[in-house]
């Protein structure tokens, strides 16, 4: 069972599933957040795959998880439909708090009422809000959020770990750093530079250039969580550095490349996928912003093994590759 199987995230990790003969239910409501041709062509794109059931429906639809639960007994969960992006918590809050928050509780019900051997939930960097010791480490403190979006997401490792603990369910929470790839999302910084250097346009840079992101490729995101579901979380069998739960199958893992970009440096790498430079505005830091992310790899590594790491230059090569020819420009 995949939520968000319409989603950037999502299309990629039933893909990825599915090519290796999974049955794969994929939930989604294809939301209007973003263009939903998008979701929609990979939504159809999974249909042509033998194995894949699509459903459209919200997760706090009432009823709808158990119902599906039920009829398929799913063996492994991974929920990524969420309601996504730093900047639109700000004005639309109500959005998470169903997506996020009503919809993960649902999630967690289906779970316990038809327990699989793994539920794998979608958490974010994000979280780790205004920490500043670098790089990112799961065991950490992260209780200082700098946008709803991130505090949605910090309560549903909070609810996941009470029902790993009071039902004893296996449960794994992925801290994803800035995903980015052909496919991706239109409200990422990827997309937007790309489509404003394409046309023309000048871009608008945040915090006058001075942010650095770990970039994620998608499919050495999807790389992770493929493996993640193997690992499921035993209190009994630790590794070195791990989050496990003192009291619950429960842990947090961090995927994410493990080399912090400068913004500009970002920049620079589609402007060569591009090849053409760009128009830039600079702009003070946005709201709810961090001025850097950074993940510690190690846990993922440890539980995982060798992984592999696609730098910026080659993924967004990828990216602006796939733009070009999605977008006939
Ligand atoms: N892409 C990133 O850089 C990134 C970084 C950190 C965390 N995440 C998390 O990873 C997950 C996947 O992100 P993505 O980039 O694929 O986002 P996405 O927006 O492309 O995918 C999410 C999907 O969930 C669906 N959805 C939203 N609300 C729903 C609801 N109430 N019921 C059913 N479906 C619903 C949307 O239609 C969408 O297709 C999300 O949980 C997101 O918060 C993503």
């Amino acid at each position: 069972m995949i939520t968000g199987s319409a989603g950037f995230v999502g299309y990629f990790t039933a893909h990825a599933l599915l090519r290796q003969g999974w049955r794969v239910i994929g939930l989604d409501a294809l939301s209007d957040y973003y263009d939903v041709t998008l979701k929609a062509r990979r939504h159809a794109m999974l249909e042509e795959m033998p194995g894949f059931t699509p459903v459209i429906g919200r997760l706090e639809t009432p009823g709808l998880l158990q119902q599906l639960f039920a009829a398929h007994e799913p063996r492994l969960v991974i929920h990524l439909a969420a309601q996504a992006g730093v900047r639109y918590s700000i004005d639309n809050p109500a959005s998470y708090v169903q997506a996020n928050l009503v919809g993960t509780a649902e999630l967690l019900e289906a779970v316990r009422a038809h327990p699989p051997a793994h539920t794998l939930l979608a958490s974010t960097s994000s979280v780790y809000g205004a920490n500043t010791e670098m790089p990112y480490t799961e065991t950490h403190k992260a209780d200082t959020q700098m946008s709803f979006y991130a505090a949605t997401k910090k309560a549903t490792e909070a609810m996941a770990h009470s029902y790993a603990h009071l039902y004893a369910l296996p449960i794994t929470m992925f801290r994803f750093f800035t995903v980015y790839g052909p496919w991706g999302r239109p409200d990422m910084a990827h997309f937007k530079f790309t489509k404003a250097i394409l046309n023309g346009d000048p871009i608008e840079v945040y915090n006058h250039g001075n942010q650095q992101r770990d970039f994620t490729y998608i499919d050495d995101l999807v790389a992770g969580i493929i493996a993640l579901a193997d690992a499921i979380p035993d209190p009994k069998a630790p590794v070195p550095g791990d989050s496990l739960s003192p009291v619950a199958p429960f842990r947090v893992v961090n995927i994410g490349n493990g080399t912090p970009v400068k913004l500009m440096d970002y920049i620079a790498a589609i402007e060569a996928a591009c090849g053409r430079t760009a128009e830039k505005i600079f702009l003070d830091a946005q709201p709810g912003d961090v001025p850097a992310t950074w993940a510690d790899t190690s846990l993922l590594e440890a539980l995982t093994g060798p992984r592999p790491t696609t730098d910026v230059h080659t993924g967004l090569q990828h990216f602006v590759d796939w733009y070009r020819s999605y977008y006939r420009v």
